[in-house]
């Protein structure tokens, strides 16, 4: 049984650090890509405070669709360059919206979200496997230390599936 740390951390950097460490412990042996990305959006969403949806949208041909995840249910499909997520994915660069309404072409999947952090999955090969996409009840919730520790897990995501 895997137990998410209820704890207390002095810093963000310190949250991301021991979650780092905890996700590559869940993933640990398990190639699976739906799995570990349940395993992974479940971990991240009981662990990080002040998040309303935790999850995944993985590329079938030319658009995302939705995959495992926490919160309420979600868009299906999105389209590349369309929203946050899709504008991540066609930059294939991380994507910090302070602010939902004040992003042209914002997605409202869940009404209550006011701010959001899209990482792109990139594999070793360098192909686009989808994104990691956290929302957030309120306003300016994610700046660089969060982007920088999402990036680090999405990283754990991508390595899990090939070793
Ligand atoms: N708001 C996102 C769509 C996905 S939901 O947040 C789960 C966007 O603009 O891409």
């Amino acid at each position: 049984m895997f137990h998410v740390a209820e704890q207390q951390y002095a810093s963000k950097d310190e949250l991301y650090r021991s979650l780092t460490l905890q996700a590559q412990a869940l993933l640990q042996g398990e190639h699976d890509p739906v799995a570990n990305a349940a395993n992974l959006a479940a971990l991240i969403f009981h662990a990080v405070p002040g998040l309303n949806w935790a999850g995944f949208y993985f590329l079938h041909g030319d658009e995302l669709v939705v995959g495992p995840f926490q919160g309420k249910p979600a868009c299906v499909r999105i389209a590349i360059g369309r929203g946050v997520c899709g504008t991540a994915a066609e930059r294939r660069e991380t994507v910090l919206v302070e602010d939902v309404d004040r992003f042209d072409g914002h997605i409202p999947c869940d009404a209550d979200s006011r701010s959001e952090v899209v990482v792109p999955l990139i594999d070793p090969a360098g192909s686009l496997l989808g994104v990691l996409d956290l929302d957030s009840p309120e306003a300016a919730r994610f700046d660089a230390a969060d982007a920088a520790g999402f990036e680090r897990l999405a990283a754990v995501y991508v390595a899990s599936l090939s070793t």
